[in-house]
């Protein structure tokens, strides 16, 4: 069965509610939302979250949250749980993402605990992977990544495959305006595939969907989405572009 294509926006620590408001009404100038044959994924602040999920607009596109704490509830001050993405109306969350993983030290263990609450809390994860420059040049970049799938699924439930979706995302790659070639990108993907093949069977990593990310935009997105083993993007900078952003809907 063909896989349905991603097409995610990451705003990351961008965007008011209002802000968010007026994204939609340029981004549906482009588009009608119910009609959308990719799936359209958007990954805003928490703050906006819900009031974007819940707009009139915005509940025609899909939604999650950047981050999940492992825990379900408890005493963790500033830290939001998957029941309460859940609770915004939103049914996705990215786990793992570079930043995350080098900005606040997350490491695959703890990747994979949140993984496996995602799950729990009824929420899609997208698991972010990639490697460093420094990974990339040493030429360990191959193990490196598929450790991260390997590791960051240690504790996911065989009965939630289906919701399972991976985004390879070169740390060199994401806003230095570097995207990886098409091959190189290509070449990932097919040994991330390899690596769910061999983690579970050949049917189930033929059905995970994985998405390219770093330095995404409508001029690279092409070639990029015409890869077999590309089912999408998950977009950063030209996410926060509503018409940049609607450009790379519709390639083909
Ligand atoms: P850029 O598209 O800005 O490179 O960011 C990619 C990214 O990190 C998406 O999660």
């Amino acid at each position: 069965m063909a896989r349905k294509r991603i097409v995610a926006g990451n705003w990351k620590m961008n965007m008011t509610i209002e802000e968010g408001r007026n994204w939609l009404r340029s981004f549906s100038r482009h588009h009608d939302l119910a009609q959308l044959v990719e799936e359209v994924i958007i990954f805003p602040p928490f703050t906006a979250l819900a009031a974007l999920a819940n707009d009139e607009q915005g509940n025609l596109l899909q939604w999650g949250g950047q981050n999940l704490h492992e825990a379900g509830a408890g005493a963790y001050t500033g830290e939001i749980s998957g029941p309460m993405i859940r609770d915004c109306h939103a049914g996705w969350v990215l786990v793992g993402h570079s930043e995350r993983r080098t900005l606040f030290q997350e490491q695959d263990d703890l990747i994979s605990r949140k993984m496996r609450r995602a799950i729990d809390s009824d929420l899609q994860p997208i698991l972010c992977v990639g490697e460093t420059l420094e990974e990339r040049e040493s030429g360990q970049f191959m193990e490196v990544v598929a450790r991260q799938v390997v590791r960051g699924l240690a504790d996911f439930p065989q009965h939630a495959l289906d919701r399972l979706v991976i985004a390879y995302e070169p740390v060199w790659a994401i806003g230095t305006g570097k995207t990886a070639s098409p091959q190189d990108a290509q070449d990932m993907h097919q040994h991330i595939r390899e690596t769910l093949s061999r983690l579970y069977t050949q049917a189930v990593a033929s059905s995970i969907r994985i998405l390219y990310g770093g330095s995404v935009k409508p001029e690279n997105a092409a070639s990029l989405f015409a890869c077999p083993d590309i089912d999408g993007g998950l977009v950063g900078g030209a996410s926060l572009d509503p018409d940049q952003f609607a450009a790379l809907l519709g390639i083909r």
